[in-house]
């Protein structure tokens, strides 16, 4: 096709839509040079790409052009049609699956850019003396020791990490009652952090309060009684009803905005998007 379009001349549809596709093709080269000289085209991970938060910076990332390699126990169909993302199933709370599955599916990737641990749960509203240690080790193997497998896999297996987010909350240091083992998780969560910086020097580790998002989580909690033991829900239902509960799309834009500043804060730090 090439040398009947350059040598004969004939001049028809299949050889300007081959013309087309080469300049196409040249012009996604000449762009991903661009961007990878700039450093901005990125490999990032993302764990709980499913839906609230991490679907809503899985997005973001990958309509900004960046390969993002998500991780979920249910795949969202939105995410399906790019290109630039990767999909694993992976219940993070598996430990003994996480090593073997994460190596295969980066397969042989020498470079993250950005890892974001952002899955979480948010277990029953009750006071921690109703909360029995199951339910707590359930909780803390999702929000906490599923990052420790991840985070330990990443830096045995990939060359070059540039920055680890961990996405914790307000829940860390409020001690609201009610937040039981949620609260015990974010703060072990941003203890971890801050370790893991001082371990992985060349990497930069925070631990990042989201603000407030309309998710699956906050659904839950617009969901309960008004209860006067528990002020923060009605707290929360209040500022969801006034509007100020980001959609998952809008707080996605904040919180990479954020995760870009966090680099300028000493490494395991734990930081707030609304403050920054
Ligand atoms: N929403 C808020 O206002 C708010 C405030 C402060 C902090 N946060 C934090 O923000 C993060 C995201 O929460 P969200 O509000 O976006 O909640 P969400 O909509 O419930 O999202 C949680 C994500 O984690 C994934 N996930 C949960 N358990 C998992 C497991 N065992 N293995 C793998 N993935 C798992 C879920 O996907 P699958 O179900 O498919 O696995 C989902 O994608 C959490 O760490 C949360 O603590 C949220």
């Amino acid at each position: 096709m090439e040398n009947s379009c350059h040598e004969v001349k004939l001049w028809s549809f299949s050889c300007f839509y081959a013309k087309f596709r080469e300049q196409i093709f040249f012009t996604w080269v000449v762009i991903s040079v661009a961007l990878h000289e700039n450093g901005t085209m990125m490999n990032v991970l993302i764990t709980g790409t499913n839906s609230g938060l991490g679907f809503g910076l899985t997005k973001y990332y990958i309509t900004n052009g960046h390969t993002v390699y998500g991780i979920s126990r249910k795949r969202n169909e939105e995410l399906r049609k790019y290109d630039n993302f990767r999909f694993l199933y992976q219940d993070i709370s598996k430990f003994s699956e996480i090593e073997t599955n994460l190596v295969s599916f980066l397969n042989g990737l020498e470079v993250l850019d950005l890892v974001i641990l952002n899955a979480g749960i948010l277990n029953e509203v009750k006071d921690l003396k109703d909360t029995s240690l199951d339910e707590i080790q359930h909780v803390m193997d999702v929000n906490v020791w599923s990052n420790k497998i991840v985070i330990d896999t990443l830096f045995r297996h990939i060359k070059k990490i540039h920055q680890v987010v961990a996405i914790s909350s307000g829940a860390a240091v409020s001690g609201a009652r009610g937040w039981n083992a949620y609260s015990l998780s974010k703060a072990t969560l941003n203890m971890l952090i801050n370790l893991y910086a001082k371990e992985h020097t060349e990497t930069h580790f925070s631990a990042l309060a989201p603000g407030l998002i309309k998710s699956q989580m906050q659904d839950y909690i617009y969901g309960l009684p008004d209860n006067e033991q528990y002020p923060v829900v009605k707290r929360l239902k209040e500022q969801r009803e006034s509007g100020h509960m980001a959609e998952p799309e809008v707080a996605a834009q904040l919180n990479a905005s954020a995760i870009k500043q966090a680099l300028k804060y000493k490494s395991g730090s734990f930081l707030d998007s609304r403050k920054m």
